[in-house]
C-alpha cells in the first residue's frame, strides 16, 4: 500500500472546503456543491466546526483501515482531513483526559448511515482504547452485541435494506485510564407491528430469514420449521431475498456473536424456539363457527400447527386453544368470559406474536446488558452512542412512524438547544457582542406532540382511557378539536379555515409538518397500538408454559399477581423514555454526526441535489454554519481555563492569587495571542479560532513535557539523595563494623605476636639459663675429670716406674739410635770420590731416612765442590772466570761454543817475545798483551782472506802484518762498538767501529779465527774493564758491515761439503758477502 501523505492540517490538499465554516460565499447552492464535489471525490465527511456531516457512499471505501485508525489517533481535530475517526478521537480523548462524559448523537433519515456510523465510532474507540486480555474481552462483547441486536431489531424497508426498527442508546463505560469497563444498552420502542405485517417491498425482521436459511436441518427439525419461506404467513414473499445479503452466513455470524456476548447454548436455543413459535403462530388460522346463541365463534382451522407450537413452548394445547377462543374480563372480583369472533381471534393471535417478539427483544437487550455490565464499582466515565431510527416518511405512516418521527423531532430539538440556541444565549448571557441569526426552532412541533394537556400523545392516551366506545376516528375527532389551530397540524376535518378546502388530505388521516417535512399519518391502529393490549387469557396461557424463557416474558400472566391497573400506554412509555434520554444527553458533552442520504436508490455515486438540499434545510445546517461563523469556536469557564493553561506563564504558575479572569488575561497577554482572537465573557473566555486553541494545546503539551522532566529531575534528585544518604548511613555502619573487625584482627595479631615474642624471650632466657646450668654442670664434670686425670697422673707418675708400658718407647728410641748410628758408619765407608763430576752415591738403606739421605748427598756435593775450588790458583781462577763469561755470552746461542769449552784460553798464542821477527812490534807495544794470535782478515773486495796478527791490549786493538810484524791498524777500544757473528759453527766475526772515529775510516773489520769464542770473550771483558761499557755482541746469520762507504750484508748460508769442512767466503755483489758454513 502506498504510504499515506503526511498531513498536518485539514487545509492540506483539500477538496472543496473541509470545514463549511470556511465556505465563501455561503449559501445553499455553494453548500450543496461543496458536498457534491467532495462526495464525487470520495470525501464523504465534511465539518461544520466540530459537527461532522457524513454522506452515505453506499459502497465500501478504503478509509476505515487500521492504518487510518493510527493516522487519526491522538491528532488534533483539524489536523487531518475530516473523518468520523477524528470526531471519535476527539470525544474519546476529552473523555479520557478532561474527564467529560461524552455522547455521540447520530441523526439523519432512514438509510443515511447512522447505524454504520455508530459502529465505526465504536470500532474506532475499541481500537484506540486500552489493551489486555480482560479489556479485549469487554471490547469484543460490546462490538458483538451489534450483530445480535441488528438481526432481531433490523429489517429491510423501502428506504434501507438494514433499517433499524428500534432505537438504541449505548453507554460505553470507561475507567480513569480510558480502558473500557462495560456498557449499558437502552432500547426504544421496537416496531413490533412488522412481526405480523410488512408493507409491500419490505421484510420482516432479519432473524426469521436468517434462521430459515442458515439453520441446519437438524435444528430446523427440532424447531419444527421448514426452510421454505412461503410456508409462513408472517413472512412477506416479494422481497424475501435482499441483494448482497447472505442470510445463512449472517445466521452463523449472529450465533457466533451470541456466544461471544455470553449466551449459554441453551439460552440461544430458547431464543430460537421463541422465534420459531412466533413464526408458527402466524400460521394458525381461524374459521367462523355459528354458536347456538347466534353469535359467531372462531375455531382453529388446522390444529396441527397449534400442537407443534405447544410442543415447542411446553404449553398445554387446550389452554392455548381456549385462549384463542375466549376473552375473560375481570372486574371487581367478577370474571366474565366472552367468545372471540374470527377477527378478534386473529387480533389476539397477532397481538400475541407481536408481544412475544417484542418482549423477546427486550429480554435480549437485558441479557446482553447483563453480559456487558461493568464488573467494578469504580467511578466511570461514559460515552453514549445514540443510533435511533431515522426520520421516515412512508406511503402509509402509522403509529410507529409517528413515534419514530417524534423521537427525531426531539433529537433535532436537543441539537438546536445545544448548538444554536444555547450558543446564542450563551453569548448574550456572557455579554459577548453578537449578531442574532435566525433559525427554525422545532420546539413548537415537539410541543404539539408531547404537551401534557393538549399534545397529540396526551390526546391519544385520553381517548384510550376514556370509557365508552373508543375508535381511531374518535381520536382523530379529538385531535381535530384540540390541535386544529396549531400551525404544524393539518387534517381534512380541521376546523381551521385555512384547511377547509384541503381535499388533498384523505379521511381518517392527519398531517404533521415536521422539521424534516410533512408526514401524513393514517389514524387507523393508533388507539390499539397505543393500548398495546394483550388478552389476559393469552398472557396467562404463556405464563403456564414450561418453556422457562416464555414464562419469564409474561410475568403478568401469573394469576397470583393480577394487576387490575392498566399498564402505561405505549405512547406515554415512549414519551417518558425519550424524556429520560434527553435529560441524560444534556448532562454530556455532545458530538454530532449528521448523516445525509445522497439518493433514494441506495446506489453509489448518485448525488441527488434535491434530496440533499431538503435534508440540509431541515437539519438546519446552514444556520449551523452561520452561528458557527459568527461566534467563537471554543469557550471555557475562566477557572478550568486558567487551571489548564496556567503552566504557560510565569505569573500564573504554579498559583494565581487573584481572580481567575485576570489570571487568564495575564496568561493570554503573556502568550501574545492577538486580541481579536478572543473575548472575555462574564464567566467564560471565548476563543474565536480553533487554531488558537490548538496552539494553546500544543504549548501546553510541550510545557507539560518540560514539567514532567522537572518532576522527573526532582524526583531523581530526591531518589539519588535518599539513596546516597542511605548509602552513607550504611557506609558508616559498614565502616564501624569493619573498623571493629580490623581492630579485633590487629589486636589478635599483636596478641599473638606478643605471645610469640614472649615465648621467644622466655625460650631465650630459658636456653641461657640452661646453657649456664649446662656449663656449670660441665665445669663440675670437667673439674671432676681434671681432678680424676690429675689424680690419675699423680698416681701414674708415682707408680710409672712400676709399669712395663714405658719399656716399649725406650726400646724404640734405642733401636732408632742404633740404626742411625749404623747408617752413618756405613755411609762413611761408602763415600764416593771427591771429584765434583762424580755422580755416584750409595743407595738408601731405610725408607724413613730418604730425606736425610738426599740432604746428605747435597751437602756432600757442595762440600767437595768447595774443596775442589779451594785448590785453584789465581791464574786458574781467572781462566775459569773467562770460561764462565764465555758460557754466559754464547751458551745455546752459537753452535761453535760447545767445541770451545774443552780448549783452555791461552791468549798469547803467538810468542812475540821469543820471535826476533817481531822485535820491532814488541817494542812498539808497551802495554800488556792480552791476545796475540793470527787471524784471517777478509778482504772487502773479493772475500779472500789475508793473515794478520791480532793483538789486544788493555786499551787498543792492533792488526799487524804476519810476516813483517808491522802494525797495520790500531783501534782504541773505545771506538769498538759492536762485534757481530753468526749462530753457526764458523769462526767469522765482524768488529764494528764507532762511526766518525779515526779508525773507522777504512771501515769495519771482518775476521775469521779458530779461537773466536776466546777472542770475543776477552774483547768483551777488556772493553768492560777499560771503558766500563758492555760491548754489544750480536749473534745473527745476517748482519751489515760498513766497508769504507758501503754497507755490505754478510749472509751465512748452509754450504755444501765441496770445499771440505772449512767455511768459505764469497763476495756476491756490492752489497752481499755470502759465507757458506759446512
Ligand atoms: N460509511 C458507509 N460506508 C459504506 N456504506 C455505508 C456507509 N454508511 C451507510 N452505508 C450503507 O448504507 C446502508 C444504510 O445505512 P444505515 O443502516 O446505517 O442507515 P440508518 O441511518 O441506520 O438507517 P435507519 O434509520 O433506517 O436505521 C448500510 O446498510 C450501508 O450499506
Ligand atoms: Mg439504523
Amino acid at each position: 500500500m502506498a504510504k499515506m501523505e503526511v498531513k498536518t492540517s485539514l487545509l492540506d490538499n483539500m477538496i472543496g472546503v473541509g470545514d463549511m465554516v470556511l465556505l465563501e460565499p455561503l449559501n445553499e447552492e455553494t453548500f450543496i456543491n461543496n458536498l457534491k464535489k467532495r462526495f464525487d471525490h470520495n470525501e464523504i465527511y465534511t465539518y461544520i466546526g466540530s459537527v461532522v456531516i457524513s454522506v452515505n457512499p453506499y459502497r465500501s471505501l478504503p478509509i476505515y483501515s487500521p492504518e487510518k485508525v493510527e493516522d487519526y489517533r491522538n491528532r488534533n481535530f483539524y489536523e487531518l482531513s475530516p473523518h468520523i475517526f477524528a470526531l471519535s478521537d476527539e470525544a474519546y480523548r476529552s473523555l479520557r483526559d478532561q474527564d467529560k462524559d461524552q455522547c455521540i448523537l447520530i441523526t439523519g433519515e432512514s438509510g443515511a448511515g447512522k447505524t454504520e456510523a455508530s459502529k465505526l465510532v465504536m470500532s474506532y474507540v475499541a481500537a484506540v482504547c486500552g489493551k489486555g486480555a480482560e479489556v479485549n474481552q469487554v471490547k469484543e462483547q460490546l462490538l458483538q452485541s451489534n450483530p445480535v441486536l441488528e438481526a432481531f431489531g433490523n429489517a429491510k424497508t423501502v428506504r434501507n435494506d438494514n433499517s433499524s426498527r428500534f432505537g438504541k442508546y449505548m453507554d460505553i463505560e470507561f475507567d480513569f485510564k480510558g480502558d473500557p469497563l462495560g456498557g449499558v444498552i437502552s432500547n426504544y420502542l421496537l416496531e413490533k407491528s412488522r412481526v405480523v405485517k410488512q408493507p409491500r417491498g419490505e421484510r420482516n425482521f432479519h432473524v426469521f430469514y436468517q434462521l430459515l436459511s442458515g439453520a441446519s436441518e437438524e435444528l430446523l427439525n427440532k424447531l419444527k420449521l421448514e426452510r421454505d419461506f412461503s410456508r409462513y404467513n408472517y413472512l412477506s414473499l416479494d422481497s424475501a431475498k435482499v441483494n448482497g445479503v447472505d442470510d445463512a452466513a449472517n445466521f452463523r455470524t449472529v450465533r457466533n456473536a451470541m456466544q461471544i456476548v455470553g449466551f449459554m447454548d441453551h439460552e440461544a436455543e430458547s431464543v430460537l424456539e421463541v422465534v420459531a413459535a412466533v413464526l408458527k403462530l402466524g400460521n394458525i388460522e381461524f374459521k367462523p363457527e355459528s354458536r347456538v346463541n347466534g353469535l359467531d365463534e372462531s375455531k382453529i382451522k388446522d390444529k396441527n400447527e397449534l400442537k407443534e407450537i405447544c410442543e415447542l413452548t411446553g404449553i398445554d394445547q387446550s389452554v392455548l386453544e381456549r385462549a384463542f377462543s375466549f376473552r375473560t374480563v375481570e372486574a371487581k372480583q367478577e370474571k366474565v368470559s366472552t367468545t372471540l369472533n374470527v377477527a378478534q381471534a386473529y387480533y389476539a393471535r397477532d397481538a400475541l406474536a407481536k408481544n412475544l417478539y417484542s418482549r423477546l427483544f427486550s429480554w435480549l437487550v437485558n441479557r446482553i446488558n447483563e453480559s456487558i455490565k461493568a464488573q467494578t464499582k469504580v467511578r466511570k466515565k461514559v460515552m453514549g452512542v445514540l443510533d435511533i431510527y431515522g426520520f421516515e416518511i412512508f406511503e402509509d405512516n402509522s403509529f410507529e412512524q409517528f413515534i419514530i418521527n417524534y423521537c427525531n423531532e426531539k433529537l433535532q430539538q436537543i441539537f438546536i438547544e445545544l448548538t444554536l440556541k444555547e450558543e446564542q444565549e450563551e453569548y448574550i448571557r456572557e455579554d459577548i457582542e453578537w449578531t442574532h441569526i435566525d433559525y427554525f426552532n422545532n420546539a413548537i412541533i415537539c410541543d404539539l406532540i408531547e404537551n401534557n394537556t393538549n399534545g397529540i400523545l396526551a390526546m391519544l392516551d385520553e381517548e384510550c382511557l376514556r370509557p365508552g366506545t373508543v375508535t381511531d376516528e374518535t381520536f382523530l375527532e379529538k385531535l381535530n378539536q384540540v390541535c386544529a389551530t396549531h400551525q404544524h397540524f393539518e387534517s381534512r376535518m380541521s376546523k381551521c379555515s385555512r384547511f377547509l378546502n384541503d381535499t388533498t388530505l384523505p379521511h381518517s388521516c392527519f398531517r404533521i409538518q415536521h422539521y424534516a417535512g410533512k408526514v401524513l399519518y393514517q389514524v387507523e391502529g393508533f388507539v390499539d397500538k397505543n393500548n398495546d393490549l394483550l388478552y389476559r387469557d393469552l398472557s396467562q396461557a404463556m405464563w403456564k408454559a414450561s418453556h422457562a424463557l416464555i414464562k419469564s416474558l409474561f410475568p403478568e400472566g401469573n394469576p397470583t399477581k393480577i394487576n387490575l391497573k392498566r399498564p402505561p400506554t405505549a405512547g406515554s412509555q415512549f414519551k417518558a423514555s425519550v424524556a429520560t434520554l434527553m435529560k441524560n444527553l444534556q448532562t454530556k458533552n455532545p458530538n454530532y454526526i449528521r448523516c445525509i442520504k445522497p439518493n433514494d436508490k441506495k446506489a453509489a455515486h448518485i448525488f441527488s441535489e434535491a434530496l440533499v438540499c431538503h435534508q440540509i434545510r431541515y437539519l438546519g445546517l446552514l444556520e449551523n454554519v452561520r452561528v458557527r461563523r459568527a461566534g467563537y469556536a471554543f469557550r471555557q469557564a475562566y477557572e478550568p481555563c486558567l487551571e489548564r493553561y496556567k503552566m504557560l506563564c510565569k505569573q500564573t504558575w504554579p498559583h494565581w492569587k487573584g481572580p481567575a479572569r485576570s489570571g487568564v488575561e495575564v496568561l493570554f497577554n503573556e502568550l501574545e495571542i492577538p486580541v481579536e482572537e478572543y473575548s472575555f465573557g462574564r464567566s467564560k473566555i471565548f476563543i474565536r479560532n480553533p487554531r488558537t486553541l490548538f496552539k494553546l494545546e500544543d504549548l501546553r503539551k510541550q510545557r507539560l513535557e518540560d514539567l514532567a522532566t522537572l518532576i522527573q529531575k526532582i524526583y531523581r534528585g530526591w531518589k539519588c539523595r535518599t539513596h546516597f544518604l542511605l548509602m552513607k548511613k550504611s557506609q558508616i555502619v559498614i565502616a564501624a563494623w569493619y573498623r571493629r573487625y580490623a581492630q579485633l584482627k590487629r589486636y589478635q595479631q599483636i596478641k599473638s605476636s606478643a605471645l610469640v615474642i614472649q615465648s621467644y624471650i622466655r625460650g631465650w632466657k630459658a636456653r641461657k639459663i640452661l646453657r649456664e646450668l649446662k656449663h656449670q654442670k660441665r665445669c663440675q664434670e670437667a673439674v671432676t675429670t681434671i681432678a680424676a686425670y690429675w689424680h690419675g697422673t699423680q698416681v701414674r707418675r708415682e707408680y710409672r716406674k712400676f709399669f712395663r708400658a714405658n719399656a716399649g718407647k725406650k726400646i724404640y728410641e734405642f733401636t732408632l739410635q742404633r740404626i742411625v748410628q749404623k747408617y752413618f758408619l756405613e755411609m762413611k765407608k761408602k763415600m764416593p770420590s771427591l771429584s765434583p763430576i762424580d755422580k755416584n752415591w750409595p743407595s738408601r738403606p731405610y725408607l724413613f731416612l730418604d730425606s736425610t739421605h738426599k740432604e746428605l748427598k747435597r751437602i756432600f756435593h757442595l762440600w767437595r765442590c768447595k774443596k775442589y775450588r779451594d785448590q785453584f790458583t789465581d791464574q786458574q781462577k781467572l781462566i775459569y772466570e773467562e770460561k764462565l763469561e764465555a758460557s754466559e755470552l754464547f751458551k745455546d746461542k752459537k753452535a761453535l761454543y760447545p767445541s770451545s769449552v774443552g780448549q783452555p784460553f791461552q791468549g798469547a798464542y803467538l810468542e812475540i817475545n821469543k820471535n826476533p821477527k817481531y822485535k820491532k812490534l814488541k817494542d812498539a807495544i808497551e802495554e800488556k798483551i792480552i791476545i796475540a794470535e793470527v787471524v784471517n782478515k777478509i778482504n772487502r773486495a773479493n772475500g779472500k782472506s789475508t793473515s794478520r796478527i791480532f793483538l789486544l791490549t788493555n786499551n787498543n786493538l792492533l792488526l799487524a802484518d804476519q810476516k813483517s810484524g808491522q802494525i797495520k791498524s790500531e783501534v782504541p777500544l773505545v771506538d769498538v762498538t759492536k762485534v757481530s757473528m753468526s749462530s753457526q759453527n764458523d769462526g767469522f766475526f765482524a768488529v764494528h767501529l764507532k762511526e766518525g772515529s779515526e779508525a773507522a775510516s777504512k771501515g769495519d773489520f771482518l775476521f775469521s779465527s779458530d779461537h773466536l769464542i776466546e777472542m770475543a770473550t776477552k774483547l768483551y771483558r777488556t772493553t768492560l774493564s777499560q771503558t766500563k761499557q758492555k760491548l754489544n755482541i750480536e749473534i745473527s746469520d745476517e748482519f751489515l758491515v760498513q766497508f769504507r762507504q758501503d754497507k755490505v750484508c754478510v749472509k751465512f748460508i748452509q754450504g755444501n761439503q765441496k770445499n771440505g769442512s772449512v767455511p768459505t767466503c764469497k763476495r756476491k755483489n756490492n752489497r752481499l758477502l755470502e759465507v757458506a758454513v759446512p
